[in-house]
Formats: C-alpha cells, structure tokens, sequence
C-alpha cells in the first residue's frame, strides 16, 4: 500500500523525452475514497502492464487543498487491458466508450473518467484536435494551463511518483494561470473562458504573457470562430455559477471577451448591480440549487437587456441556447411586458396572471428592477402560486352545475376572489355557485 509519509518526487522532461527527478516534494493524497479508487486503478495498471496516472483539474484541487476531488485518469498502455484489469479488480463496470480513446467507468456509484494517453493537433484554429495515442507527457503538454497539466501515479507495487513538467506547482503558489504554449489559445479559444472561469473561482490572475496572448486572440476574433454550441457551452461554463458569475464578469469585460462575442453586450456599474439583486432574489426565492442551475440563464437575461432590440434574439442562435431558454431570452421584453406594468396597487389576481406563466429567473430580473415588483415576485412565490382552491369542478357538478365553459369560468373567478382576499376558503363553494348561475344565465 502506499506509504502515508511518502516523499513524493517531481519529474520533469529533460528535453529528450526521459523523465529527470526535480524538486522532491511531499504531498499527501487524504485517506478517503479518492485515495481507495485511485490505489485499486493504478493496480488494475499493474495487473494489465499499464501506467495509470491521476491527471487534471482533480490534482490541481488535490494540492489546493480541496475535498470534493475529480477522478480523471490516463493511461499509458493497452487501454483495452487496463479496463478488463479494472472491471475484474473492483467490480465496477465500463459504461461508455468514445471514438476519442475515452471510457468511463462506474463502480460503487463513483464515476470515474479514463483516457488513452493522447498527443493532438489542431487541424485549423477552433476546430476540435485531432487525437492519437501518445505518452503521458505527451497528454499533459496538450493541456489549457499548468496547474491543470500534472499528474499522480499511486501503483501501490511501484510506490507513488508525481509529474509536474510545467511547473504547476509553482503557478499555483504563485497563483496564476499560465497557458503551455503561445498557440494555446488559438488552438482552442475556449480556454480563454476558462481561464477567467479559473481566475475567478479561485482567485488567480493570468500570467502575463497569458493575459497578452488573450487580448490579441479576442481582439482577432477567436471566439467567433468556434460554433455556437462550443461558444455557449464555455460561456455556460465560465457563468454558471452564483458565487462566481459577477467577477468572471468583471473579468470578461476587462479582457474584451464580452465584446468579442457580442459587440452589444453591456456590463457596466448598473448591469452589475442588476445581476447582483436578481441572483439574490432567485436565491432567495427558488434555493441555492435552482439559483445554481439557472444562474447562466439568468446573466445571459440581464446581460441581453439593453437599448439593442435585436440583441436577445442574436444571442439566443450564436450561444445555441437550449429551446426553453433561447425562447425566455429572445422574447424578454414580450414575455414580462404586462409584469413591468404591474404596479403598487393592483390587484392580487391580475399580478397572479402576469407572473404565473413566467420562469424563476425571469421573476428574479423582474424582483431586481423595482421594489413594488419585487413584493409582486415574493407573494407570487409564497402564497399565489401554491394556492389551491379547496373545491373542483366535482363539487360543483354533484350540486347540479352543468357542464360547459362557465364551470371553468366558476372555478377561476373563485380563485381570483381567493387571491384577492375577497372570500376564505369556506366560502369558496357558496361563492362559485353563485359565479355558475350567474355566467351561464349570462351566455
Ligand atoms: N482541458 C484542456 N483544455 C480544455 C478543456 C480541458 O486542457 N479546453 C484539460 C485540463 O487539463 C483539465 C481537464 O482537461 O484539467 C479536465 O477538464 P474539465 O473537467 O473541464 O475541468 P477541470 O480542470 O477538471 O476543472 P473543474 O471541473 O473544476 O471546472
């Protein structure tokens, strides 16, 4: 087993593809279930004659001092072997493969994402690279950034050894994102997204000579030569979360990635504050989890919300929004047109039939524009939207309604006379019986 006080050592590549020892290093993987499964694949690697290496966003974390630990593998060897080694070893199972030498691999409800050890290129700028097999050092120079391109292999019959070849460990004392090579960004212009996702998450700046080579691939139009899909993907990404979303922004805007993917985004002190008030209020509203999945959906909206009329309906194609949410975003101002209109004192039932169709997030913009809106959106949450009459149509068809379009017309008068505080819930019967008579001797 691996020794708990193991010196680990760094390797780096000595120019002529063999591994020379550097620093020696100690680092210490937690005992825990990360530690478990990683010791069982590395020795389904031994049983198969393959190396398995940790690699990625998992052992950055690791050395961050992170619990909640990314299990991305490589392997270096018969791919086909290694996961024959594993399925037999752990009892776990292959549950898909790529054409790209991916696999991945459950067991005990871990999922676990295993790769060939690739090498790539890129057959033209923002395309997807081309893959072939490769060795280990091979897959982590192909990487986004240093603190994402080392590696951890725990074989437990060869002891532990820890790749660092790009001086990961250094950039992440130092705090910065650095790209391995000039072209990385041209080759794949997503990474400038992440990397602003990275500087915010975690607090780091771009390197310099990353930050250079960022402007110049914005400002020649990198981002707009990757498809929507990939283009909204990595916004999605860089966006996604509430805690993050508003300095990711903040960076973005600096760097001229907004304007790169849409000259008419808009980010300034009262969009910022805008974001702000409506992230709380979803949060607020709907919980952490649901202001989790919709905070993308939720800055494109307030982000899209500017004097260019065309904007929402552009962005909702060139980020290849999903259906729900490309129709909320390209049909903003229609959608909440009557909400806006709501006002101080109107009625309970009328704010009801504004708000009752629109989406969490477009209820948490609408919180953030105007406080009589906002105690609009709570009521609408608290007490509107969850109020059911305590009577249906059986109740008024057993006391000889019959039936036709003022039964319905019944029921909804009773709720509108429910949510505007005209009757309680004892008089709802008495009350649509009433409505029923009345409209059908109408009609
Ligand atoms: N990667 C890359 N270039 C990309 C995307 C990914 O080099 N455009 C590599 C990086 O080494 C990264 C790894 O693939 O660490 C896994 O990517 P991903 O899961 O997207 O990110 P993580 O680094 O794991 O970060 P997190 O999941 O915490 O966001």
């Amino acid at each position: 087993m691996l020794d708990r006080s193991c010196a680990w050592v760094s390797e780096r590549d000595d120019g002529r593809g063999a591994l020379r020892v550097a620093t020696p290093r100690s680092i210490r993987i937690p005992e825990g279930r990360a530690r478990s499964i990683l010791e069982l694949a590395c020795g389904a690697g031994v049983d198969a004659s393959c190396t398995v290496w940790w690699v990625g966003g998992g052992v950055r974390d690791l050395l961050r001092g992170e619990g909640n630990l990314d299990l991305d593998l490589v392997v270096e060897g018969d791919m086909d072997a290694f996961l024959d080694a594993f399925v037999a070893r752990s009892g776990g199972a292959v549950v898909s493969r790529s054409r790209f030498l991916t696999a991945r691999l459950r067991l005990a409800g871990e999922r676990l994402d295993v790769a060939r050890a690739r090498q790539e290129r890129y057959p033209a700028p923002g395309a997807l690279p081309v893959v072939a097999e490769g060795t280990v050092l091979d897959d982590l120079g192909r990487r986004d950034f240093s603190v994402n391109a080392m590696a951890i292999s725990v074989a437990p019959e060869l002891g532990a050894r820890f790749l660092d070849p790009h001086d990961g460990r250094r950039d992440l004392v130092a705090r910065q994102l650095r790209i391995l090579h000039p072209g990385s960004f041209e080759d794949d212009p997503t990474r400038i997204l992440r990397a602003i996702d990275f500087a915010a998450r975690f607090g780091f700046a771009l390197e310099p000579g990353t930050e250079a080579e960022a402007r110049s691939i914005l400002a020649a139009g990198g981002l707009l030569r990757l498809s929507p899909r990939r283009r909204g993907a990595a916004l999605e990404r860089m966006l996604g979360r509430p805690r993050t979303a508003v300095l990711a922004l903040d960076l973005a805007q600096e760097l001229g990635a907004l304007h790169a993917i849409d000259t008419g985004l808009r980010w300034d002190a009262e969009t910022r504050f805008r974001l702000i008030r409506s992230l709380s209020a979803l949060e607020r509203e709907s919980g952490a989890a649901a202001a989790a999945t919709n905070c993308f959906l939720l800055t494109v909206l307030i982000l899209a919300e500017n004097d260019d009329l065309k904007l929402p309906a552009r962005l909702a194609g060139s980020l290849s929004l999903h259906r729900g949410s490309a129709t909320i975003v390209a049909e903003l101002r229609e959608r909440s047109a009557e909400a806006m209109r709501l006002g101080p004192r109107s009625r309970a039932s009328h704010a009801h039939r504004c708000l009752r169709s629109l989406h969490e997030v477009e209820l948490a913009r609408l919180a953030a524009l105007r406080e009589d809106l906002e105690s609009w959106v709570r009521r609408e949450n608290e007490t509107m939207r969850p109020l059911r009459l305590t009577i249906s149509g059986d109740d008024l068809r057993r006391r000889g309604v019959v039936e036709g379009p003022h039964l319905g017309r019944a029921l909804l008068r009773t709720l509108d006379a429910r949510l505007d505080g005209e009757i309680a819930a004892t008089g709802e019967l008495a009350f649509a019986l009433a409505v029923a008579s009345e409209s059908r001797s109408e009609s």
